[in-house]
């Protein structure tokens, strides 16, 4: 099922179904992720995660883990999701000086995760240290560079926040400043939330690949996220990936659940 295409075909066979993906970009067709829906491992053990993994490894894009699952069950498990065929995106979201940074994507890259992330805010020098340590360390172990994707500002913070820390600009205008930042860093991808999908397709050049969470299938409960969309939306709006945890992962069917996302997209 995992195909490594070289050239963009309008549709993609997703667990046997015909999917003509309505966002205007494809990338996963063109990387060995083999579709944008990214499920959120946010499990807090090993168990229940390779539980999950069994389930969803045949047909999902990417394996999310993020700092309670990694921090608890380390490298290790991360091998054990690569060895189920499936794709790990490893959200752990670097920020210290360039060095170090640098460092934490190889030893990223020697694990083998098709994609991870890192604060912008964090500097140009960061960024470029990070982007040419993720070049480097996939060259050297002959495989394809993970996807780097820089996060601007986090959707826990609002104007009055960014104001505490001495940043006297709106949400959106900095979101925009860090996005631009990122791109002359020479990052590829950002993570952002559904209503910053509009601004960063509006001012980023369209190689730029967008991931985004809040997203629910219609009817789905929204749990604690205030500003959603579904699936077909957030690709309508330019996301070339969809991160989703609950909706999938807290399903009595997780892989029913991902079955059903994926056909909303066809
Ligand atoms: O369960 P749910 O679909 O809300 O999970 C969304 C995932 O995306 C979680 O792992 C959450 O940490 C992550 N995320 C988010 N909002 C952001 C950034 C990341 O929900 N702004």
């Amino acid at each position: 099922m995992q195909r490594l295409l070289t050239s963009a075909p309008a549709v993609g066979t997703v667990c046997g179904l015909e999917i003509a993906f309505s966002g205007p970009g494809r990338p996963w067709l063109t990387t060995p992720v083999r579709n944008p829906v990214i499920a959120a491992l946010d499990v807090p053990t090993a168990e229940r995660a390779l539980e999950l993994a069994g389930h969803l490894a045949p047909d999902i894009g990417a394996l999310k883990v993020g700092k309670e699952l990694f921090t608890s069950a380390g490298p290790e498990l991360v091998r054990q999701l690569r060895a189920t065929g499936a794709a790990v995106f490893l959200d752990l979201k670097f920020h210290d000086i360039p060095n170090t940074v640098a460092r934490a994507v190889e030893a990223a890259v020697r694990l083998d995760v098709q994609m991870l992330t890192m604060h912008t805010s964090g500097g140009l020098a960061m960024m470029k240290a990070a982007v040419e340590a993720a070049e480097a360390a996939a060259r050297q172990c002959q495989r394809p560079a993970p996807l780097l994707l820089g996060v601007t500002v986090l959707t826990s913070l609002d104007d009055a926040s960014l104001k505490e820390v001495g940043i006297d600009r709106p949400v959106a205008a900095q979101v925009e400043w860090l996005a631009r930042l990122a791109v002359r860093a020479g990052v590829r991808g950002l993570v952002c939330s559904p209503q910053e999908l509009g601004l960063l397709r509006s001012v980023l050049p369209r190689d730029i690949q967008l991931v985004t969470p809040g997203i629910r299938p219609a009817g789905a409960a929204l749990g604690d996220q205030k500003r959603t969309l579904t699936p077909r939306q957030a690709m309508a709006a330019g996301a070339d990936w969809l991160v989703v945890g609950r909706p999938i992962v807290a399903a009595p069917d997780p892989r029913a659940a991902l079955r059903e996302l994926l056909a909303s997209l066809a």
